[in-house]
Formats: C-alpha cells, sequence, structure tokens
C-alpha cells in the first residue's frame, strides 16, 4: 500500500513510526513532515490545508491510503475531498469532525443524548452572553465555539474576569470567527483523562488512557499551550471510570453521530473530568492528542493499518485491540517563550543518541533539516518518549533522555508525571 500521511507535528511522527512498521505498507509519504518524520517517510513540501495540491499529489503518486492526522484539514473537509477522488482515507468526514470544530454543536448533541457533560448555554449575541455572566456563579469556563489551537478556553475567576473573557472572545474576535458563537459552561473540578478510540461509525475500540500536561509551567502554571507533557496510562482512570463511560459516553456518542446522519469514521479523543459525580466530557477531538499519541502508540501492539483499514471499511467489530502491559512518559522540549513568543532556527543536537535505543523515542513536533543539521522550526520541538515497566520507570528514563538532545532556549516542564505519586 502506498500512504499519505498529513500533518508534521509529533503527533504525525508517531503515526508515521507505525505506519512504516506496518508489513502492508510498501511507500509512505508525508505532507508536509519534519526533520524527524523525513527519515521514515519522503516529506512533501504540501501545507495541511492545501487542499487542491494534496490531492493532486495523491493521484499522481498512486496514494492507496490517506491518514489525516491534524484537526483544521478534518474540520475543513480533506477527508471528503480524498474520498471523492477516490481515495481511502482515515479522519473523519466534515459533517462528523464537527465534534470537535463546533464546541456549540458537540454541547448540544451531549444534551440531547444525555451524555454526561458541564451544564452550559450558547450565544451568539453578545449582550445576551453578558447578561447570563451577571446571574452566574463563579469561577466559569468560557469557550470559542471554533477551533483556536487548544488556546480559546477561558477559566475566569471573577465577574470581571468573565466580562473581559467574553469581550476578548465575541467582539475583540481574538481567536477570529471561532468566537462568534461562545459556550458558557459549568466550571467542574477533578482528575483529567485522555482516552482516544478508534470507531468505523458503529463500533467503538478505547486505547490505553492517558493525562496530559497542558499548562506552560511547573505545578501547571501558566498559560494553556498544546501540551508540554503526557504519561499513559492513567493511574486515575480505574475499572469503576471504564465501566461507566462504556454505559454512558464512548458508545453513546458513536450512537448519536450516527443518529444525527453524522457517522463518525476515525478517532474519537474524549477529554473527561472525574468529578465526585462521575466521568463528564470536557471536550471532543476528532484525531490523536498531541502529546497523546506519543505515549498510547508506542504501547500499542496491533499493526496501525489493520485499525484503521477496519475504520474505514466499516469492520472494526473484528478487531480487537492489544496494548503492551507497561507505561510511557512523553516529556516535551519546548522552546523558551512558548507559547507566546519563541525564536526558530536553533541548532539541534545529541540526536544520535536515541539511534537504536530500545524503549526511547525522540519524536520531531516543531523541527526542519538545513543541510547536515537539524534546526529548531516551532514552540514544541521535541516530545522525548521512554516506556518502561512501571509509570514511575518511565518517567525516570524520559527525564533521563531529555539530557541526550540540547539546543538553545531549550524549555521543558520539570513535573510531567508528577501526579503518579499521588496516585
Ligand atoms: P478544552 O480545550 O475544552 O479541553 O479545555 C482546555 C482545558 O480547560 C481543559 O483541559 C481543562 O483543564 C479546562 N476546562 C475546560 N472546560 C472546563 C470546565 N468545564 N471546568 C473546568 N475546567 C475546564
Ligand atoms: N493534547 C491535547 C490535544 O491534542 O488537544
Amino acid at each position: 500500500m502506498r500512504v499519505l500521511v498529513v500533518g508534521g507535528g509529533g503527533r504525525e511522527h508517531a503515526i508515521c513510526m507505525c505506519v512504516a512498521k506496518s508489513p502492508k505498507v510498501d511507500a509512505l509519504y508525508c505532507a508536509p513532515g519534519n526533520a524527524g518524520i523525513a527519515r521514515i517517510a519522503t516529506c512533501v513540501n504540501i501545507g495541511a490545508m492545501e487542499f487542491d495540491k494534496l490531492v493532486d499529489f495523491a493521484k499522481e503518486n498512486a496514494i492507496d491510503f490517506c491518514i489525516v492526522g491534524m484537526d483544521d484539514p478534518l474540520v475543513g473537509g480533506l477527508t471528503d475531498r480524498m474520498e471523492e477522488a477516490g481515495i481511502r482515507t482515515f479522519g473523519p468526514r466534515k459533517n462528523a469532525a464537527i465534534l470537535e470544530g463546533s464546541k456549540a454543536f458537540s454541547k448540544d448533541l451531549m444534551k440531547r443524548y444525555n451524555i454526561p457533560t458541564a451544564s452550559y448555554e450558547n450565544f451568539d449575541d453578545y449582550d445576551k452572553a453578558v447578561e447570563y455572566l451577571k446571574g452566574s456563579k463563579m469561577p466559569i469556563v468560557l469557550k470559542a465555539d471554533g477551533l483556536a489551537l487548544g488556546k480559546g478556553v477561558l477559566i475566569c475567576n471573577t465577574l470581571e474576569e468573565a466580562l473581559e473573557g467574553a469581550k476578548e472572545i465575541m467582539l475583540d474576535k481574538k481567536f477570529g470567527d471561532a468566537g462568534a458563537k461562545m459556550v458558557i459552561e459549568e466550571f467542574m473540578t477533578g482528575r483529567e483523562v485522555s482516552v482516544l478510540s478508534f470507531t468505523d461509525g458503529k463500533t467503538i475500540r478505547i486505547m490505553t488512557s492517558a493525562q496530559d500536561h497542558k499548562r506552560a509551567g511547573d505545578n501547571d502554571t501558566g498559560l494553556n499551550t498544546g501540551g508540554m507533557g503526557t504519561f499513559s496510562p492513567s493511574p486515575f482512570y480505574t475499572a469503576e471510570v471504564d465501566d461507566f463511560c462504556k454505559k454512558h459516553i464512548y458508545q453513546a456518542t458513536v450512537d448519536a453521530m450516527a443518529a444525527e446522519g453524522r457517522p463518525f469514521k476515525g478517532v474519537i479523543f474524549f477529554g473527561l473530568m472525574i468529578t465526585k459525580d462521575g466521568p463528564k466530557v470536557l471536550e471532543y477531538n476528532a484525531r490523536f492528542g498531541d502529546p497523546e499519541a506519543q505515549v498510547v502508540l508506542p504501547r500499542m501492539k496491533n499493526d496501525i493499518m489493520d485499525v484503521m483499514e477496519a475504520c474505514v471499511d466499516g469492520t472494526l467489530d473484528k478487531t480487537d485491540l492489544e496494548f503492551e502491559d507497561n507505561a510511557a512518559v512523553c516529556v516535551v522540549l519546548a522552546s523558551a517563550g512558548y507559547p507566546v513568543k519563541y525564536e526558530k532556527g536553533k541548532e539541534i543536537t545529541g540526536l544520535d543518541a536515541f539511534d537504536d535505543k530500545e524503549g526511547y523515542y525522540c519524536f520531531h513536533a516543531g523541527t526542519k533539516a538545513e543541510g547536515e543539521k537539524i534546526l529548531t522550526n516551532g514552540g514544541r520541538v521535541l516530545g522525548i518518549t521512554a516506556k518502561g515497566d512501571t509509570l514511575k520507570e518511565a518517567r525516570a528514563r524520559a527525564y533521563e533522555a531529555t539530557a541526550w538532545v540540547d539546543f538553545d532556549g531549550k524549555y521543558m516542564r520539570n513535573d510531567i508525571g508528577k501526579a503518579i505519586d499521588e496516585a
């Protein structure tokens, strides 16, 4: 099979690693890819939103199977475009990717189908939002409806903050058109867990659990980022939680989408909050998490192509997922200043240390090659993952490996997986 992966971050590097291992695959391309992906795939200099060019490339290069890793092209309808050109594609169509693309849609869906989530109201009128906020209990959560690079969520402790936030989202359009609508949501407390799943539109298969660290600084301080590190499995994802989610959340979501005439094929990412009243959905994503993929995929035993083909073909009921009985931790190495302002183009040294090191992975997130050198090319630069028999062992190994590589402005959190100690 000839495969094209669309995207160029750490998640796509982890996906490409699995695809490259599949005996079914003869040729692997990635658009646009990055310097790490270039070692296992042929990178193509086409952006993930350049649909015409991507479709032309796929046709000209006899691509049999396309995997869309990122949210923007999914929400924009790249799967539909590829399918129209006769190319089998993994990832939801536009009418299903709305599960991530519109928070107002996903909240309404959960309400209609009794899927547990925080109580909320949707607003497209600023004055009405203000009126509602004035009568609300604080803290409260404001969410821009559309995609905003994971930054469109504001947790407001006071009415002043909430009014300022509503203005930023709806009037100042800080997140662009994503803020034309806004969700105002009850603030929940509890442990957060990320659960990824494969679905073919009817059957859903759950992957091993993970936990992300979204804030930039140690002890969950600083701004929200795309994710500064992850561990898998989450010790807080107990059998009881799993049972509850299987009864009330996972299949219910797949069935709800099918009932709405929006069958979802691909990865559903359930962002869950385990509250004292039980697990509730914080958000859905229509793709693998990044950096959740960097701890979940290295532990998956299945041939990823078997699973992805089953999702596209509607035969997932005949496939069981298998994960190694171990643990993994990923520590993101970012550029100083991320997520606000940071420099690019710094040389990265020490990458060879990962060659042939069993159980250690260096996933490239924002890198590019220039001659013989590998340079930083983004806020999140590398995802250093290590496996271990236990979470503690995996964490110690991942931190050990963060010292093998260096670049000017290298920044990381020092407390990824600290929560493990409280389990
Ligand atoms: P989201 O992009 O919806 O996952 O939101 C980003 C982060 O904001 C989540 O990972 C949570 O930490 C936090 N968050 C979102 N919604 C809520 C809520 N209703 N209550 C408390 N925290 C929330
Ligand atoms: N790590 C969270 C996300 O991918 O949205």
